[in-house]
């Protein structure tokens, strides 16, 4: 592939955040994928994929580590970069890494960065109403903001592993109220990670900002995997992914890699991912 590839752009016009509302008002699931280099983001973008997440589970499918710890900001800003490179249209998201937001001032100084350096569009971090403070001075700064509930996987020594999150009342009214004050202080997107389905829905049902779901059932604004997840590279993939790889052509779309990001772009629009069985 040569730089010349990544200018196909059958988005018609960029994906902004005002796009992203408007999709969720129109009832649009929203397709989104991780990436993280030129190639990757670039066939992303021809198969129609709206939003690119540069997620730090980079250190997990890129770097080789056992967790996304290790992620440094510095990471981030190369893969942004590499990733923005190959779109023209998609919306690219950078992720917060682990310990790069503990106080207000050290988050907006990375998130600058990101923006900065690595070209984001967006940010994403994870955490609840703790954040918000942070959130709204990011968002006073022109920086458009990404929460994350549900599963943090930052957070995997204090959960003691990667377990669905929002299973009692208790957590269920954690993560509204959560939500809601991430909403309130600014941020403009909202990602659920495992989380029940029907939490899921309620909560996209009752924000303003889109809902996108991994592993959190059919009923979010719209859906993201991680791409080797996606293209069957995971070793031991999650129960919520799906290889549209070797599902095939006869799934509709063209051949190989690009075909089978068609297939999870038109699956999402359809609806017709998450079944299920890739649901809690
Ligand atoms: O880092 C990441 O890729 C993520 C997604 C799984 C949402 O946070």
């Amino acid at each position: 592939m040569s730089p010349t590839d990544a200018v196909v752009a059958p988005l018609g016009a960029p994906v902004t955040v005002a796009r992203l509302a408007a999709m969720k008002a129109a009832g649009e699931p929203i397709a989104c994928l991780t990436a993280y280099d030129f190639s990757f983001a670039a066939a992303s973008e021809r198969a129609g994929v709206e939003l690119l997440l540069v997620g730090d589970s980079l250190g997990m499918v890129i770097q080789g580590y056992e967790t996304t710890l290790p992620v440094t900001v510095d990471d981030i800003i190369y893969h942004t970069r590499c990733v923005r490179r190959g779109v023209r249209n998609v919306l690219v998201v950078a992720d917060m890494p682990f310990m790069s937001h503990t106080a207000v001032e050290l988050g907006l100084h990375n998130a600058g960065r990101l923006m900065k350096e690595g070209g984001a569009q967006m940010v994403k971090l994870e955490g609840g109403a703790e954040q918000a403070a942070l959130v709204a001075r990011l968002s006073e700064n022109g920086i458009p903001v990404c929460a994350h509930l549900g599963l943090k996987p930052q957070r995997v020594h204090k959960l003691g592993g990667y377990r669905v999150q929002g299973r009692t009342a208790a957590e269920e009214q954690a993560m509204e109220a959560d939500a809601r004050a991430l909403e309130q202080a600014g941020a403009d997107l909202l990602i659920l990670e495992c989380v029940p389905a029907p939490l899921a829905e309620h909560l996209a049902a009752v924000l303003r900002m889109p809902v996108v779901g991994i592993g959190a059932g059919g009923g979010c604004d719209g859906q993201i995997l991680v791409l080797h997840d996606v293209l069957g590279v995971t070793a031991q993939p999650p129960r919520f992914a799906h290889d549209f790889l070797s599902e095939g052509s006869e799934g509709g779309g063209g051949t190989g890699v690009v075909g089978a990001l068609q297939r999870y772009v038109v699956a999402v629009k359809g609806r017709r991912f998450p079944a299920p069985q890739h649901s809690f």
